[in-house]
């Protein structure tokens, strides 16, 4: 829905062109400077992005914050500079190197993607062929297609989705108005520096026109904003209330060795937390499993419970702990040597539990 009912091709269409045209200037001043970025002054002179750092960025950035993928993404294109080395690296290493950025489907299609660029010499630049890639869904292919190679595409995630919404005071709810939005992001991107208009749109969002009390005052769109000047804009867009998220139930097991080894498993590669390194665990469920001790072995209850948030559901997991002889024979994981064994390896879930099982089980 338009603001006041406005033929799409009226003032919408004056709309459309003063976005990119008072953004652009206003992000050649103001672009954050982010690792991955080739910067508006840079490439005036021609110097374009490197796509394989594009496309490493925004896989990091799908669902994660730009503060935490930066250190992230120094250190992936510190070990792996280009898609080469990566697409060569050892599964378990990218795992490790990505534990703590969570949603971990996203590290398995990352080295599945890496191994196809590979092998056909390079990305491809359009964004339907760079959709065919694993892990790169719609919005990623617009991204990489704009700001690596300059093609017209229209890139919309959260922030964009506030933006527009803001700008044309669509007060239809989220998720329903996507579909309507997404237009209005094609028809304004513009033919010249879409790349550099997308990333002004993404920086104006993250940063004057936030979630909360948006800075309209110092907004470079200000004169041509439909939601400031109907004074809605810090109440958009619309939410539909989101399901409350059921809880689930589970035990998970630290056990260490008499010699500091400790029992870890990798996995199952499908589902959560696939391929990531964990704590034998029972399944996640609604009500409380039984018990499925991964050995034989004289289990203590430190009365220590891990919570977590999934996207779908809250885990509450109450953690057994066990010290080991050197005999002792697991029947699920293996014994990782107390000298290859990083907690910064684990993703965050496995974390929070070894860092509350730990001070019980070293100082025993
Ligand atoms: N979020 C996703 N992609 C981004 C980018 N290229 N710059 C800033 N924020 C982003």
């Amino acid at each position: 829905m338009l603001a006041n009912n406005e033929p799409a091709g009226g003032r919408s269409r004056l709309r459309e062109v003063s976005l990119a045209g008072s953004l652009l200037p206003w992000y050649d001043r103001h672009a954050r400077d982010l690792p991955w970025r080739t910067g508006p002054h840079a490439r005036a002179r021609g110097i374009r992005p490197d796509p394989y750092h594009v496309w490493l960025s925004e896989i990091m950035l799908q669902q994660t914050t730009v503060a935490t993928v930066k250190a992230y993404f120094e250190r992936f294109t510190t070990r792996w500079p280009n898609i080469t080395s990566l697409a060569a690296a050892e599964d378990a290493d990218v795992m490790a190197a990505w534990a703590g950025l969570g949603y971990y489907a996203r590290a398995r299609n990352l080295l599945k993607c890496a191994r196809a660029v590979a092998e056909r010499g390079g990305f491809p630049q359009s964004e339907e062929e760079l959709r065919d890639l694993p892990g790169i869904g719609p919005y990623t292919a617009a991204a990489i297609a704009a700001i690596a190679f300059d093609r017209q595409a229209g890139v919309m995630d959260g922030n964009v989705e506030r933006v527009i919404a803001r700008f044309h005071a669509i007060d239809t709810p989220l998720p329903g108005a996507k579909r309507s939005l997404k237009a209005l992001v094609d028809a304004q991107t513009p033919a010249t520096r879409p790349g550099d208009y997308a990333q002004a749109v993404m920086d104006l969002g993250a940063t004057i026109c936030s979630p909360k009390n948006p800075a309209c005052g110092i907004c470079p769109a200000m004169q041509n904003c439909a939601g400031r000047a109907r004074g809605i804009a810090a109440d958009l867009p619309v939410k539909a209330p989101k399901a409350a998220k059921p809880t689930r139930l589970g035990l998970a097991y630290l056990v260490r060795r008499q010699d500091g080894a400790w029992l870890l498993e990798t996995r199952p590669p499908k589902g959560l937390l696939g391929g990531m390194l964990g704590w034998p665990s029972t399944e996640w469920s609604g009500d409380m499993p039984p018990d499925a001790p991964p050995l034989v072995a004289d289990w203590q209850d430190p009365q220590l419970e891990v919570r977590h948030t999934f996207t779908h559901f809250h885990l509450r997991l109450a953690l057994r702990i066990a010290q080991v002889p050197m005999a002792a024979a697991p029947i699920r994981g293996s014994f990782r040597p107390k000298a290859e064994f990083r907690p910064g390896d684990l993703p965050t879930l496995m974390r929070k539990a070894y860092d509350l099982a730990a001070p019980i089980l070293l100082r025993d």
